[in-house]
């Protein structure tokens, strides 16, 4: 049996059309239109594509993108200081530093200087703490696309044993607690797993966010898992590929997610449905 393929970039076309018809709707009330910073720190090429592909996506979806591309060494004050304005800025609602930031800049302070309301990658520790005690505002892009996927697709989470591989603050902790909130059975692996093919075995749902090609193997997922691959990594012949090994894995799963076009496009709609609730205080 062949797993039925989670189109994320269908499902997040979807998801943008709705956010940019919102967007028409408020501005045609005399509302402005939701303002996204996305700051820039040095020239790390693929952080450079993923800020291309969110300017893109503003712009169509009819955001201001009042994005910031600053040199490699910028100091940690000058970043700080520029945070400092767009918080006061009433035009920009939503900011984000691209990480990895260059090695001389501490993501933590940089991170806990942004407003918790114009947060809209989720990653303050008090919207973190929101999410971890079941009242969440601003919930990370990638993971929470990943829900919204799941769920537009009416794939139900109570009572799965879920796992999730990588226990990194933007995918895997944060999954771990919108799956917790679902009412899924939650187990989280990491680089000192034991027995890491026996835990996947086990899995209704797998989610895989580690950055190692094919690193899940498709004999490890149990016939009729969901498999949601969050990674996506350039290979030496040029192909691209996620953390789960996909022609082996697509014969045994129910769903799956495809690389590209999978989890990808979700985490940019779902960065764009963030910058809109904060807009527009639908939440915060
Ligand atoms: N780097 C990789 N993924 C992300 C993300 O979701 N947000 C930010 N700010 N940086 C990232």
């Amino acid at each position: 049996m062949s797993a039925q393929i989670l189109d994320g970039k269908a499902i997040a076309a979807e998801l943008r059309e709705s956010i940019r018809q919102e967007v028409d709707r408020q501005v045609a009330a005399g509302n402005s239109r939701p303002g996204l910073a996305v700051i820039l720190v040095g020239e790390d090429p693929a952080s450079q594509v993923y800020v291309r592909n969110k300017k893109i996506a503003c712009e169509k979806a009819g955001f201001n993108d009042v994005s910031e591309v600053l040199p490699a060494e910028t100091t940690q004050e000058e970043v700080l200081a520029l945070i400092d304005k767009l918080n006061a800025d009433p035009e920009v609602h939503g900011i984000i530093v691209q990480l990895p930031v260059p090695d001389h800049i501490d993501p933590e302070e940089i991170i806990e200087r942004i407003d918790p309301c114009k947060d809209v990658d989720g990653f303050h520790p008090y919207n973190v703490g929101r999410m971890a005690t079941r009242m969440p505002i601003m919930a990370p892009c990638t993971p929470h696309g990943v829900m919204t996927m799941l769920s537009k697709t009416g794939i139900g989470l109570r009572g799965l044993d879920a796992v999730v591989v990588g226990a990194s603050n933007i995918v895997g902790v944060p999954q771990l607690l919108e799956l917790l909130n679902e009412r899924a059975t939650v187990t989280i692996c990491h680089s000192a797993t034991k027995n890491l093919p026996e835990k996947v075995a086990q899995a209704d749902l797998v989610v895989v966010g580690v950055g190692i090609p094919e690193m899940v193997k498709g004999e490890w997922i149990k016939p009729g898992a969901i498999v949601i691959d969050v990674g996506i990594n350039r290979l030496e012949d040029g192909r691209l590929v996620g953390d789960v090994e996909f022609e082996v894995a697509k014969e045994r799963a129910s769903w799956i997610t495809p690389v590209p076009g999978g989890v990808g496009p979700m985490t940019i709609a779902t960065l764009l449905e963030n910058t809109m609730k904060a807009a527009y205080k639908l939440d915060c």
